[in-house]
C-alpha cells in the first residue's frame, strides 16, 4: 500500500497542505527505497530529508498558531516535539548501524501523520473557521 496524501487531509491552508503532501511523498519514497533494498546511503539521505521537512513543517504550523493565538498551541507543540525526538532517535540508531530500523519508519510516520493531521491539525483549522479566518 502506497503512503499517499488524501483529500480528507485537506486543511484549506495552502502552505500547510503542500507541506503535508511533501511529507507523505517523502515517507512514500522512503518506504519504496527500503522495500527495494536500497543502499544505506540513499536511505540515510531520505531519513535526513524527512527530519528536515518535518522540522520545517512543524515550525510553519506553530508560527501560524502563535500568530492567531491558538489556545492549544502548547499541546500541539509538544506533539511535534515528541515526533521530532522519535525521528532524531531513529536517525541516530540508523547511523549506529541498526539498519533494520529503517523498515519501521514509513509505517510509524504514516500512522503518526494521519492521526496527527486528523486530530491535531484539524483542531487548529476548526478554531480558524469558527473565527472566519480560514
Ligand atoms: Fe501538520
Ligand atoms: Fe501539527
Amino acid at each position: 500500500m502506497d503512503v499517499v496524501w488524501n483529500t480528507r487531509y485537506n486543511t484549506g491552508i495552502q502552505l500547510i497542505d503542500e507541506q503535508h503532501q511533501e511529507l507523505f511523498a517523502t515517507v512514500e519514497r522512503l518506504r519504496h527505497s527500503v522495500q527495494a533494498g536500497a543502499q544505506r546511503e540513499e536511505i540515510r539521505e531520505l531519513l535526513t530529508t524527512l527530519v528536515r521537512h518535518s522540522e520545517r513543517h512543524f515550525a510553519t504550523e506553530e508560527s501560524f498558531m502563535a500568530r492567531y493565538g491558538y489556545p492549544d498551541l502548547t499541546q500541539h507543540v509538544a506533539e511535534h516535539a515528541s515526533m521530532l525526538t522519535s525521528l532524531h532517535e531513529l536517525l541516530q540508531k540508523f547511523q549506529e548501524s541498526h539498519h533494520a530500523l529503517a523498515l519501521m519508519v514509513p509505517t510509524f510516520m504514516e500512522g503518526w501523520l494521519k492521526h496527527h493531521i486528523s486530530d491535531g491539525d484539524f483542531g487548529f483549522v476548526t478554531f480558524l473557521k469558527a473565527r472566519n479566518l480560514a
